[in-house]
């Protein structure tokens, strides 16, 4: 495995945990953080062991409380620019990782890391996780996608209401906005992902990786449907399939490579 400045990560059980270690500043996202964070992706989806990833932060106060404030000093309109292309295309290599990611949210998930928990496929919260986009009260708007997946997740009306007010929500109110998937305990948030992946694990990995292209396609105008189409019809060119019909005409439990 590689090792990281910014990270701590391992696998085990064919789970590869990120941990983002910079709990003394509350796990903020600078920009080496967020390059590595692309890396660990990379690496755990070149590795055939892993089947699904879990994103966290490091201590019991933070996933992420956004983007390392003190990299904005002095920055010009197109370095702006830059650095929120840079975050972007990280944050999509997450969305489209045809492995499962599942953000295990610890605490504060502010700005740019409520950003990053909106970029992971799943979002399990501990009972003492907050989320919101505060970049308004620093003369900012987010830019690692948050301006689109909010939106996307609570609705165009709650969406904007957190953007504006720069308004921070538990996780209750997390959960009751469709948010997050489940809440549980802090010292029971590790289980709770693992248990999980491991529901996944058991099934197709190629199904799976096709569920999350097809579903990354929705944008609401219908296109979609054709993505749909062409996942659906690549599955029968899978070697999955046949394992997967096999088993359920046999009576039997599926065994996926
Ligand atoms: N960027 C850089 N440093 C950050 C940070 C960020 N986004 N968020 C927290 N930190 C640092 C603090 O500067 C502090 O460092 P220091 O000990 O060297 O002074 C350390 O993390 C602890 O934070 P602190 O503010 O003392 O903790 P708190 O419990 O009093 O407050 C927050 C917690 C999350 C409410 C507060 O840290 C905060 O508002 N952070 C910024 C959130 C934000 O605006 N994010 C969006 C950025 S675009």
């Amino acid at each position: 495995m590689k090792t990281y400045e910014n990270l701590k990560t391992s696998i085990e059980n064919n789970i590869y945990t990120i941990t983002i270690n910079r709990p003394d500043k509350l796990n903020a996202l600078n920009r080496s953080t967020v390059q590595e964070i692309g890396e660990a992706i990379k690496e755990a989806n070149a590795d055939n062991s892993v089947a699904g990833i879990i994103l966290t932060g490091e201590g019991p106060k933070a996933f992420a409380a956004g983007a390392d404030i003190k990299e904005f000093t002095g920055l010009t309109k197109e370095q702006g620019m830059a650095m929120a292309k840079a975050g972007q295309d990280v944050f999509f290599s997450i969305e489209n990782s045809s492995k499962p990611v599942i953000a295990a949210v610890n605490g504060f998930a502010l700005g740019g890391g409520c950003e990053l928990a909106m970029a992971c496929h799943l979002r399990i919260a501990s009972e003492n996780a907050k989320f919101g986009q505060p970049e308004v009260n620093l003369g900012l708007i987010p830019g690692y996608g948050g301006t689109q997946r909010l939106i996307k997740y609570v609705g165009r009306s709650k969406g904007l209401e957190l953007m504006m007010t720069a308004g921070m929500i538990n996780a209750q109110q997390a959960l009751e906005l469709g948010l997050v998937n489940y809440i549980v305990s802090l010292e029971g948030l590790h289980a709770k992902c693992v248990e999980i992946l491991n529901e996944i694990k058991t099934k197709s990995p190629f199904a799976i990786g096709a569920v999350i292209r097809a579903a990354n396609a929705y944008d609401g105008t219908g296109k979609g449907f054709e993505a749909e189409l062409a996942e659906f019809g690549k599955c029968f060119a899978s070697e999955e399939i046949k394992e997967g019909i096999s088993a359920f005409l046999e009576k039997r439990k599926p065994n996926f490579k």
